[in-house]
């Protein structure tokens, strides 16, 4: 990551700066097992988890939420099958949701029998519309649900010492309810689970649905931590959506207010627009110097298996995967990204600085093959780059300019991109070539 710093790049005068930046990695846990596969429209079947699980851990994520078990059989099996299947790291947590209701946390417990270590994730709906047109309750009745949930959580471990228990909750709703609301219900669960420093509970502060620009998530992030008794016991976790567009802004933001980890998704999949796209929260600190822990050095694998779990497609123009996302087709990009890769090679540079490339794309596994492609709109350094690659031909400035007309008649006459092999073939016809 010395490769990367934000600050040569950016430049804020007059100001003390800068202001707040992420310094270290956060937890990350995943979801896409449970938000994500409960967005879906075919939820995965148990080899699309088990495939998803594997990656998941391959790319270094510690903390998965692999289910909803007390949903049904699907996701009971599933559970049960993966913690006895010997698959689950000895360093990987697995998390699963419950709702508060007694049955429901008992089911989610028995699935995860024989688990090594594990953390039971209970919620309960906290914010106003929740309480008045959802359930009906007064905020006494919904702070009861919780330290019912909290109780029976703390029996249900009693009873199973083998495992490494761990207890997450979340005030669902959290960014439309009453600060001090969500401090107290989080309080009294906290009173009934003893966490300490050394045994935190996890405290997890939904948008679950986003409502504000993402500063006053991060604002409520901070007045929770500075006025949450006992802190030092509590990891505070983030889970933010997407439906305003910020998501990822949120989840950084309210990293710089003092939160501990970060759950979501890969590419952003999850309820309406999503959750959190824990790619881009990763690889924007990466580009920043700052190590994510998270390994997306060959981030087409990554996508090809999301993109058959899910069966979503992820967009070209998704931040970092897209296939797009490192092409240049006009012809002034190209040109002064032919220019940064010379200087990058010839300079030796440290630093990444190649013009429009945020990052450099062999870091995530791809070539420069896909960055510089040729339409009607290329201008010389996009054939020329190419012929260069290709046929190792370096064409004199004079030439450029006159095979130009035959590559913009080419494309126009095809009315599609050309490939290496159309350009070739246009300079052996233009030129006489064998
Ligand atoms: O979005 C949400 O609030 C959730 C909770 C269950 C954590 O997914
Ligand atoms: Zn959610």
């Amino acid at each position: 990551s010395q490769k990367y710093t934000a600050f040569p790049q950016v430049d804020l005068p007059n100001r003390q700066w800068p202001s707040q930046t992420i310094k270290t990695a956060p937890r990350w846990l995943s979801t896409d097992l449970r938000d994500g596969n409960q967005s879906i429209i075919d939820p995965m079947d148990a080899v699309k988890k088990n495939r998803f699980f594997d990656l998941l851990v391959e790319i270094g994520v510690k903390e998965i939420e692999v289910g909803f078990p007390s949903a049904g059989a699907t996701e009971f099996d599933f559970i049960q099958g993966l913690v006895r299947s010997g698959r689950v790291p000895d360093d990987v947590t697995l998390q699963v949701l419950t709702q508060s209701r007694e049955d429901l946390i008992r089911t989610s417990f028995e699935s995860l029998d024989g688990a090594k270590s594990a953390t039971v994730h209970l919620y309960n709906a906290v914010s106003p519309a929740w309480r008045d047109i959802v359930f009906r309750m007064s905020k006494e009745e919904v702070l009861q649900i919780a330290r019912d949930g909290a109780r029976i959580m703390r029996e249900e471990a009693a009873k199973r010492p083998e495992t490494d228990w761990h207890f997450q909750y979340s005030p669902e709703t959290f960014s439309t309810a009453e600060l001090d609301f969500s401090i107290a219900v989080c309080e009294a669960v906290m009173e009934i689970l003893q966490p300490t420093p050394e045994k935190p509970i996890i405290l997890n502060l939904p948008a679950t649905v986003e409502a504000a620009t993402p500063n006053i998530y991060a604002d409520q992030i901070e007045y929770f931590c500075r006025n949450l008794p006992n802190r030092d016991a509590a990891i505070i976790s983030l889970h933010t959506h997407n439906d305003r567009g910020t998501g990822v802004a949120a989840a950084e933001l309210g990293l710089m207010a003092g939160a501990d980890r970060v759950e979501g998704c890969l590419f952003g999949n999850g309820e309406r627009t999503g959750n959190c796209c824990l790619v881009t929260v990763a690889l924007n600190m990466y580009t920043q110097g700052v190590d994510p822990g998270l390994d997306f050095s060959d981030i087409d694998r990554v996508i090809e298996t999301v993109e058959f779990c899910n069966q979503i497609p992820v967009h070209e123009r998704h931040p970092y995967g897209g296939e797009l996302v490192f092409t240049a087709f006009s012809g002034s990009h190209q040109d002064a990204i032919k220019k940064g890769f010379a200087a990058h090679d010839t300079q030796n540079d440290e630093k990444w600085r190649v013009p429009y490339l945020p990052i450099d794309p062999a870091d995530l596994g791809r070539d420069y093959e896909a960055v510089i492609r040729v339409n009607s709109q290329s201008g010389k350094g996009g054939f020329a780059w190419v012929l260069e690659q290709h046929q190792g031909l370096k064409l004199p400035k004079a030439m450029q300019a006159n095979f130009s007309k035959h590559v913009q008649h080419l494309a126009d006459d095809l009315g599609r991109e050309l490939d290496a092999a159309d350009i070739w073939s246009a300079f052996q016809s233009a030129y006489h070539v064998q």
